[in-house]
């Protein structure tokens, strides 16, 4: 399993959402490592609900810069949020519910899921505040 290494490659250009996501890059490597280094399910628990309530946290961040700057796109982002919500709990309740260790497949799972939306629509997001901000 491999880190996530935070670069310019994943910088929306917005250093106020820049800095967010850096600290979710940095709970995925320190959920990653606790696995890695075989921590107690309870930890890891703890530290997928940390990751979770904090990208809830700041998808609404996000949602309101792009209510404060009128962004066109907002509805179709919006949407996108809840659904990486939803499948992030269901692989949260399935971890719990489970009582085993998260697989190799799920933390995978959760790279994508978290690089998947920086490079998709939040670039997209980025460029339209940068010009308006
Ligand atoms: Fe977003």
């Amino acid at each position: 399993m491999k880190e996530l290494i935070w670069d310019q490659s994943l910088s929306v250009q917005v250093k106020e959402i820049d800095e967010d996501h850096r600290r979710l890059v940095e709970l995925f490597n320190l959920l990653l490592h606790a696995v890695e280094e075989g921590d107690t399910t309870e930890y890891v628990e703890a530290l997928l609900e940390e990751l979770l309530s904090c990208t809830n946290w700041h998808f609404k961040h996000e949602e309101r810069l792009m209510l404060k700057y009128s962004y066109a796109h907002a509805d179709a982002h919006k949407r996108e949020h809840r659904s990486l919500i939803e499948s992030a709990k269901a692989l949260q309740q399935k971890f719990i519910a489970g009582g085993r260790m998260i697989s190799a497949e799920e933390i995978e799972f959760l790279e994508q899921w978290l690089t998947g939306h920086i490079f998709g629509a939040d670039m997209e997001m980025g460029v339209y505040l940068g010009e308006v901000m």
